[in-house]
């Protein structure tokens, strides 16, 4: 296994499938903290992997019977890329105009306030959305 990001300035990369079902984003969420550990970033780590797993999940190919989702993290010194890929389908990630009483259309929007930018490659076979955070140059060693 890899070892957990430590404040070095290598380039680390780590990546995981999961099983497409809701019970799963827990478990990426548990990824991303045994490799980010005590970092200042975590919380907003944890919950980009799960706005965009949830995604995957609700809105593509994964979520069907037998799907799976990836989860990939990129960290260097100072920056973070979280990205999900799924296995695609007929709709396209896009920030939704979410009103006061819609319960859903929130996620991208919290992953764009959390993030310095986010995108999407990939087409209808499986899509890629990756969002990119700085991380403080000297986080504690896990
Ligand atoms: N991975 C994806 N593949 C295809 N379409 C997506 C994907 N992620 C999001 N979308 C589309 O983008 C829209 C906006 O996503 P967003 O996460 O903001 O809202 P939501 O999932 O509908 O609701 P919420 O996240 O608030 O529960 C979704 O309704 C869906 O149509
Ligand atoms: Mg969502």
């Amino acid at each position: 296994m890899s070892p957990a990001l430590n404040g070095h300035t290598e380039i680390h990369k780590w990546c995981r499938n999961f099983p497409g079902t809701r019970d799963q984003v827990r478990e990426a969420r548990q990824f991303v903290s045994t490799y980010l550990g005590e970092r200042p970033e975590i919380d907003a780590a944890q919950l980009i992997v799960s706005e965009l797993a949830s995604n995957a999940i609700r809105h593509t190919r994964s979520g069907f019977p037998g799907g799976h989702f990836g989860v990939t993290l990129h960290a260097g010194s100072t920056l973070l890329i979280v990205a999900v890929l799924d296995e695609g389908g007929h709709f396209v990630p896009r920030l939704r105009e979410a009103a006061d009483e819609d319960l859903g259309g929130r996620g991208l929007h919290l992953v764009e306030i959390f993030t310095v930018r986010w995108g999407v490659y990939g087409d209808a076979a499986g899509r890629t959305v990756w969002a990119l955070l700085p991380l403080t140059s000297s986080g504690p060693v896990p």
